[in-house]
């Protein structure tokens, strides 16, 4: 199907329905970086690695060997024999030598695609996906490099990921294992990359690509609200619609470095994986490191054709939970509500009128277990405080369920305040240095996950809470960043493995917990959407995007989540005005309609609702009902951005058949002495006819000449409306 080797060339030619990727073997085992991008044929296509033009290559001229390392496109550099560009791989011996050199000794393919123990990764069957495997070998260290390439066909995607086996009989250690490296030449590429801060997640960026080196990291220990484990190389004006995209996301949560550089050859070498700062693995004899996996998406037809791929494919073949392929019930969440000051009361309260108006599910967040009253303590005493919820947590959620609500809870299981009996019994149990204070952040410290007993106790805690009630949602927050990063537990030459360790940690809790409770709706968070990852896909169906809940923040926080991850995991709410982050203003239906491109729900006081409001709340669950099939499953076009033109912002979502579509339009700012504006849509069938509003229009008219939107007074307006094809 996808995957060809061509004995007699030595070239290895993965094909999907547009594309292709090709790796050749020159000289003495030398894996060279062929091409990328669209579909070609035929395999005459090794005079593209240059190795005719000097200096050739090292069994040919022995003596220029540098020089070849330095310029070769190589599919998997190595740290320390002549390729000054950055590194995929950098081992340590035991002396202390920092080289290798791992050269092809030979591969396999398979159908279908092996699991990678203890990480996130996609899945495919037999049918769906084929795997390389290219194992390459460091005769000194005695060290394989086992390059991994998933091909889906049909998807029109090829994951990457790297398996370093220690074959020898000494250790050594790994100080970066990247998972994926791509060479190419410049194309007058630019670089998109998704940046932001807390309440203000993931801003498109592009910017222009100079000589060096540009990279987008984290190691603050999280995928973080800064920067995103997300790149694009793109060529100069491209657009929605137009233009080449070459694109690699991250399926990890943890510390990455993604990065573009352009050296004297302009040559471009792109790279994801395991940030190497602070990153040092040991690998004793008979020992494996499994470095995570990249996807890799390239577009000739613009940003809006690489959207759509990451969004099918993670629909498919990423996110496992039951909840995928349907609606979530409509939750509403008290943090905003009440903050931490709730009884069982307050929240009945909210429940019946919740239930009055439609919503299908009470969250109740922060501030229910221990003595926590403020976020100054209890983090780890995952005990219900009985002061708030008189009688315990079961009979709140028989008197929730007996409403017709379904009941969630919120934990943040990988903290330890310092004010809790957790700390108070088990001080060693968070990450720290010994004789350093611990870095504070929300008062909190950060548990050691690398530690067994540690996750089997956070496990047992959230486990029996779930199994002492009738419990459907998890909303599993992480409100801080790691720091003073020391494990009382390991040796001295590991302390290099405590991020991915806890990363791993946090996975196998996760892993743990949708196993025992498989029909379980879990919902990952950090601090609003530090977290927001493909990682934490594979373990949770949504994901909540931002504590920003203003509307309009949320339009530039969304569109940039939806570049990659589809819509149906924006975690999305309704709230208040004046809006808790920002105070601005906005009208009820616009929050409605922004939220209805997530997984929608509210989080404010819904007993305090105007009679008014209460009404529009039933609408906006009416919309919900009537709109989510096609806001979940279907395609994503973009047709305006305010981050670009400061006063619309334009979206369709289409479904799979062509026959249903929904244009959200939104007025940020109103314009004095307007007329209408024309916005030609996009994703519909110019043979149908589609039905708007009593009108009906042809496709083709739809989009190629287009519809008018009547300029409004006042700002914050907002519009959905749905085109039915027949
Ligand atoms: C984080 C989350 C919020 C809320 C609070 C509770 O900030 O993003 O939604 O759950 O924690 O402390």
């Amino acid at each position: 199907m996808g995957i060809i080797f061509h004995e007699e060339s030595q070239v290895f030619q993965l094909q999907t329905k547009n594309t292709t990727y090709a790796i050749g073997i020159v000289d003495r085992g030398y894996l060279g970086h062929i091409y990328y991008g669209k579909k070609i044929e035929g395999d005459h296509i090794k005079y593209l690695l240059r190795t005719e033009e000097n200096p050739k290559t090292p069994c040919i001229n022995q003596r220029e060997k540098n020089s070849f390392l330095d310029q070769f496109p190589m599919e998997y550099p190595e740290h320390g024999m002549g390729d000054y560009r950055e590194s995929a791989l950098c081992v340590r011996s035991e002396e202390g030598h920092l080289a290798s050199e791992s050269l092809y000794k030979e591969h396999w393919i398979q159908k279908g695609k092996p699991a990678l123990e203890g990480l996130p990764a996609s899945f495919g069957t037999e049918e769906e996906c084929e795997t390389l495997c290219i194992i390459c070998e460091d005769s000194v260290l005695h060290m394989k490099v086992k390059l991994y390439y998933t091909v889906f066909y049909h998807q029109d995607v090829i994951t990457r990921n790297v398996i370093v086996e220690n074959q020898g009989e000494r250790p050594f250690y790994l100080e970066k294992v990247l998972s994926a490296s791509l060479d190419m030449d410049d194309q007058n590429f630019q670089l998109l990359s998704l940046h932001g801060s807390w309440a203000r997640e993931r801003h498109i960026q592009v910017v222009p690509i100079g000589y060096g080196r540009q990279n987008i990291a984290s190691f603050r220990g999280e995928s973080s609200h800064q920067e995103h484990p997300f790149i694009a190389l793109v060529t100069n004006g491209t657009s929605q619609d137009f233009g080449e995209v070459y694109s690699m996301n991250f399926v990890y949560s943890g510390n990455f470095k993604a990065q573009v550089e352009k050296d004297q050859f302009d040559m471009i070498r792109m790279t994801m994986g395991i940030h190497p700062d602070g990153f040092s693995w040991k690998l004793e004899t008979g020992e494996h490191f499994i470095a995570p996996e990249v996807v890799l998406v390239y577009s000739d037809e613009g940003l809006g054709k690489m959207t759509r791929i990451y969004h099918d494919f993670y629909r498919n073949h990423l996110i496992r939970s039951p909840y995928k392929d349907k609606k979530r019930p409509i939750l509403i969440n008290n943090w905003e509500a009440t903050y931490f000051d709730f009884d069982e009361k307050k929240l009945l309260s909210i429940a019946k009128e919740a239930k009055e108006l439609g919503i299908e599910m009470l969250v109740m967040d922060d501030g229910w277990f221990g003595k926590r009253s403020s976020d100054d303590s209890s983090l780890g005493d995952w005990v219900v405080n009985e002061e708030k919820l008189k009688g315990g947590l079961q009979p709140l959620v028989e008197q929730v369920n007996a409403l017709g609500l379904q009941f969630g809870i919120w934990f943040e299981p990988e903290m330890i305040s310092p004010d809790s009996n957790l700390f108070r019994e088990h001080p060693d149990w968070a990450i720290q240095i010994p004789n350093r204070e611990i870095t504070q952040s929300r008062a909190q410290y950060v548990l050691d996950l690398s530690r067994k007993e540690v996750v089997d106790y956070v496990y047992e805690a959230v486990a029996s809470i779930l199994r002492s009630a009738n419990i459907a949602y998890v909303k599993w927050d992480m409100n801080r960043q790691l720091t003073t990063i020391g494990s009382v537990k390991l040796p001295a030459d590991r302390q290099g493995e405590l991020y991915h360790r806890y990363m791993l940690g946090v996975y196998e809790l996760q892993e743990r917990l949708i196993t025992e409770f498989p029909e379980l709706l879990l919902e990952n968070c950090s601090g609003g959407g530090a977290r927001f990852d493909a990682g934490m896909l594979y373990y949770s169906p949504q994901i909540w995007c931002s504590d920003d809940t203003d509307a309009v923040e949320r339009l530039l926080i969304q569109e940039g989540t939806a570049l990659v991850y589809p819509i149906s995991c924006i975690g999305a709410h309704v709230s208040v005005c004046p809006n808790h982050t920002v105070g601005r203003n906005t009208l009820f239906e616009t929050r409605g309609n922004v939220a209805l491109c997530g997984t929608f729900g509210y989080e404010l006081d819904i007993t305090k609702l105007t009679k008014e409001e209460k009404d529009i709340v039933k609408q906006q669950v009416a919309d919900y009902h009537n709109y989510n099939e096609i806001i979940r499953s279907g395609d994503y076009y973009r047709l305006v951005s305010y981050s670009e033109n400061k006063y619309y912002d334009s979206f369709m979502i289409v479904n799979k058949e062509k026959t249903k579509a929904l244009l959200f339009d939104i007025q940020v700012l109103a314009r004095p002495n307007r007329r209408s504006r024309k916005l030609r849509l996009k994703g519909l069938d110019e043979q149908k006819t589609y039905r708007m509003n009593g009108q009906s229009y042809t496709g083709s008219t739809l989009m190629n000449a287009g519809i008018l939107i009547p300029a409004e007074q006042g700002d914050f307006k907002s519009r959905v409306l749905l085109f039915e094809g027949e």
